[in-house]
């Protein structure tokens, strides 16, 4: 018999730890996890290989009919493929991230990302984490939160996370690169990012990771119950 799928919408800005909370809570809840800023990121890889002019919004409609992005799950492990090769390995750079900012908001990009997570979404029960999932891709979603934090906290965690991988780092760059891919992601005319109205907000800026993941476990249970 057709069941209507479980879907949670998860939004918020970059750095609000939106993928590990939600990593975490799909275990708990036995949810696939979906993450579309990989799929973003994919597409970006593809541009930057290419030698594809970002502030060329034509150039980046033209070229991405030839990038066909797909999803697949290895072990409950979210693998995206950049025409047929698994390209987890290359979409985690900073420059790869900021390529995907400066290419999201090109309308073809996001109605063909836009399409495939929808389909997804259908036949999976899932947390879906993006910028304008529950605005748009998942409006019926049974759960929508908006996952958030201060800029400086955002930073120090990254700042945190790259000194303990032996990079060398500069917490006011970072927190200027955050607050700048804040300000695209939410002023660009198609699907910004912003709390969809019937959204919960989760400010994670004084909060531990186990309580943030407590508390949005504990809302996955209410709202599938
Ligand atoms: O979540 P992330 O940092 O991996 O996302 C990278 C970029 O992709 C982000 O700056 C904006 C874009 N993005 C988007 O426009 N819509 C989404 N649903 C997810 C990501």
């Amino acid at each position: 018999m057709w069941k209507m799928s479980f879907n949670v919408a998860m939004d918020g800005p970059a750095g609000a730890g939106k993928s590990t909370v939600a990593r975490a809570v799909a275990k708990e809840m036995g949810l696939i996890y979906v993450d579309t800023g990989a799929m973003y990121r994919a597409m970006a890889l593809f541009m930057l290989r290419e030698g594809v002019d970002l502030k060329d919004s034509g150039k980046i409609a033209e070229n991405c009919t030839r990038a066909d992005i797909t999803i697949r799950y290895e072990d409950g492990v979210q693998v995206v493929c950049l025409n047929g090769e698994n390209v987890n390995g290359y979409i985690r750079t900073e420059e790869v991230g900021e390529a995907a900012s400066v290419i999201s908001p090109v309308p073809l990009v996001r109605e063909n990302m836009v399409r495939l997570q929808k389909a997804l979404a259908a036949r999976s029960d899932c947390i879906m984490d993006g910028r304008d999932i529950g605005t748009c891709v998942l409006p019926e979603a049974q759960l929508k939160i908006y996952l958030t934090a201060s800029s400086e906290v955002r930073a120090k965690r990254r700042y945190d996370e790259l000194t303990a991988k032996g990079e060398s780092c500069d917490l006011q760059q970072i927190k200027a690169d955050i607050e700048d891919r804040d300000y695209r992601d939410m002023h660009r005319e198609m699907s910004p990012l912003k709390q969809a109205e019937d959204a919960v907000l989760v400010d994670t800026s004084d909060m531990t990771q186990e309580e943030v993941i407590a508390e949005i476990t504990k809302l996955c249970g209410q709202a599938r119950a």
